[in-house]
């Protein structure tokens, strides 16, 4: 079941899952969502507390169904409008929320509405759904997104006898928001999902909505005019729901799309994503530490999307031509790898497989301000095929079992819609759900452990973000805050040992306690605190305060206080109250005789169920 939070996707794992790539279940070679059904119990359990479905509506699929046909229904290899609704509601069952696609920058050209506007006269509110021009030399300004395929935003239409804009690729002409009926059937899109009951909708190519002469034609004051209305007409009819933009864009610009809480909830980091694989290469905290520097505070009721891989390339589009270079050097050697101004690759191989580079990002990806976006597949360190095209590389089956197929679908393997990876470094054979699932020292469990530690912290979701500067720039080191509860992280960058030494003095007299074995560190002084750290180590700490420790237990002399506005029953369905409630219980229940153990510390509790008793009947039974 769902909890009643506006603010859940502040703690939200968002896993990112291609319909078509995760589970076939009708031997077509297509993945389709009652395969993806089927799979629910596997995202639960490791941790996973929303989906985000990639473009599954009818569509030529020329950009992997980003080049939409019709936006109400489903594309029949996915199966059917009433599939959803079971994926949705079996989703909701298992209180895991799910995010859908609204790409409503541009449709298919064979979207009726360009159909139809590209028959009707010129000036007609129908035609008037795109963009129109005589001349290809309008918005000079404008760049070009996919370099690798298109040399111009404007294609010309032998039909309407003039040129269309379009950002991406020339079969996707864009919407044209100047005029008010295509405002109107957007938010009746939104209004058709909604009411379904999806709790989310990423808003693809969000900056490019409006365009005007003069300008670059991103990020414009009409999309945010837009985008206000869009939410206004949202937060009016349904109840927790969050709009998360995809505005590939430099932080100042990208905290826009938040407007004052009043227009998107969540939007990609794009520029943190790739400073986060500099940082680790050069060995140096300061990609990292400047661009959240740079990063403005966002409105409390936002929140960042924090991600490392999704279903395109590592873009490097919000880097300096510098930094891309080193980028492409440290990471893309082979030119085959590269794409329009990208990386085409997995995480796993991205780090040449190397376990403690790709626990390390993990960590940073679960621990900095924001909610994780996890890319399916890399929870299990899969593998990509740079040789598939487009971006095909990174889109490949889900791979389950060392059976056919790789336990994908029961299809002959030459009918899959994309080959299964055969790499002999990343052979299905060896890397699979089950294969990890059998060792509890694999990949997968380590990530399980770690969803589920973070799940066990609301700081990490909710808390303030410090960062702290040590001398020794190859270390990062930062803390979390809130609501009482602080969290240190400390992370090795470099594949050497490295010593540091952090100003905790804000936290004198505090016990950092090591999150994972829960294990005591000497308490904290006003001298700075020394660590030592095995190469590209981290570590996440809980800082407790001393009297946490009570080696042998007294008794309160004094029930610990907690004050809330309203009615006491709040306490277990408001998700604030109730984590200050369970931040109490530690010292209270360690009070307690029959707790005791003198070398064991409740670390942390957790309200999982309330159960009503009558009062009144208990006395008289
Ligand atoms: C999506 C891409 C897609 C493009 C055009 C992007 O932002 O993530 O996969 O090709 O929009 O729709």
């Amino acid at each position: 079941m769902l909890k009643n939070d506006p603010l859940w996707f502040k703690d939200a794992i968002i896993y990112e899952v291609p319909v078509r790539a995760f589970a076939d279940s009708n031997g077509d070679g297509i993945g389709d969502l009652r395969g993806l059904t089927e799979k629910l119990d596997y995202l639960q359990d490791l941790g996973v507390t929303a989906i985000w479905t990639l473009p599954f509506f009818p569509s030529p699929l020329r950009d992997d169904g980003y080049d939409i046909a019709d936006y109400r229904s489903i594309n029949s290899i996915y199966g059917n409008i009433e599939d959803f609704q079971q994926l949705l509601d079996a989703a909701h069952d298992r209180g895991i929320r799910v995010i859908i696609e609204l790409v409503v920058n541009h449709t298919s050209d064979k979207h009726p509405w360009f159909q139809r506007a590209r028959r009707a006269p010129k000036g007609s509110v129908e035609r008037d759904f795109y963009v129109w021009s005589d001349s290809a030399d309008k918005f000079p300004e404008v760049r070009i997104i996919f370099q690798d395929f298109e040399n111009s935003n404007w294609a010309w239409d032998s039909v309407a006898q003039a040129y269309y804009w379009h950002r991406f690729f020339y079969h996707q002409p864009d919407l044209n928001y100047e005029n008010p009926a295509v405002q109107d059937a957007v938010l009746e899109l939104a209004d058709f999902w909604l009411s379904m009951g999806v709790d989310g909708m990423r808003l693809d190519a969000v900056p490019y909505l409006c365009v005007e002469e003069g300008t670059n034609c991103e990020n414009l004051p009409g999309t945010h005019v837009f985008l206000k209305k869009l939410r206004g007409h949202i937060d009016s009819k349904y109840p927790n729901r969050m709009l998360l933009a995809e505005a590939n864009q430099w932080p100042e610009d990208a905290a826009k799309y938040y407007g004052a809480g009043d227009e998107c909830h969540m939007n990609f980091h794009f520029p943190l994503m790739p400073r986060l694989f500099m940082a680790l290469r050069m060995e140096d905290n300061f990609p990292i530490s400047d661009i959240l520097k740079q990063t403005p505070s966002i409105p409390n009721n936002c929140q960042w999307a924090l991600f490392l891989r999704n279903h395109d390339e590592l873009t490097l589009e919000m880097v300096s031509d510098e930094d891309r270079d080193y980028m492409y050097k440290a990471y893309a050697q082979d030119p085959q790898a590269r794409i329009n101004l990208g990386i085409r690759r997995r995480l796993s191989p991205l780090l040449g497989n190397d376990r403690r580079q790709i626990e390390l990002l993990n960590s940073l990806l679960l621990s900095l301000p924001g909610t994780p976006v996890l890319y399916y597949g890399d929870e299990i360190g899969m593998g990509d095929n740079i040789y598939l095209g487009d971006r095909n590389g990174v889109r490949t089956p889900m791979q389950w079992t060392a059976d056919r197929n790789a336990g994908f679908s029961r299809t002959n393997p030459q009918r899959l819609y994309a080959p299964v990876i055969v790499d002999p470094e990343y052979h299905y054979e060896t890397i699979n759900v089950e294969a990890q699932q059998a060792n509890s020292n694999s990949l997968w469990w380590w990530m399980k452990r770690l969803i589920s530690t973070r799940e066990r912290f609301q700081a990490f979701g909710r808390g303030s973000f410090e960062l702290l500067h040590p001398e020794n720039r190859k270390v990062l080191a930062f803390t979390r805050t809130y609501s009482g509860q602080h969290i240190l992280v400390v992370a090795n960058l470099s594949r050497f040992v490295q010593i540091v030494e952090l100003d905790l003095s804000a936290f004198n007299g505090m016990v950092p306690v090591e999150i994972f074995g829960r294990t005591k560190f000497p308490a904290i002084k006003e001298y700075p605190y020394f660590f030592s750290l095995s190469p590209y180590a981290f570590y996440w700490f809980t800082l407790q305060p001393q009297q946490t420790y009570i080696e042998t237990p007294k008794p309160l002399s004094k029930l610990p206080v907690l004050t809330v506005a309203g009615n006491w029953k709040d306490i277990f369905s408001q998700a604030e109250i109730k984590s200050r409630l369970e931040s109490i219980l530690p010292n209270y229940l360690s009070s307690f005789p029959w707790f005791g153990g003198k070398n064991k510390v409740i670390q942390s509790t957790e309200i999982t169920e309330v159960i009503p008793i009558d009062y009144q009947q208990k006395k008289l039974l």
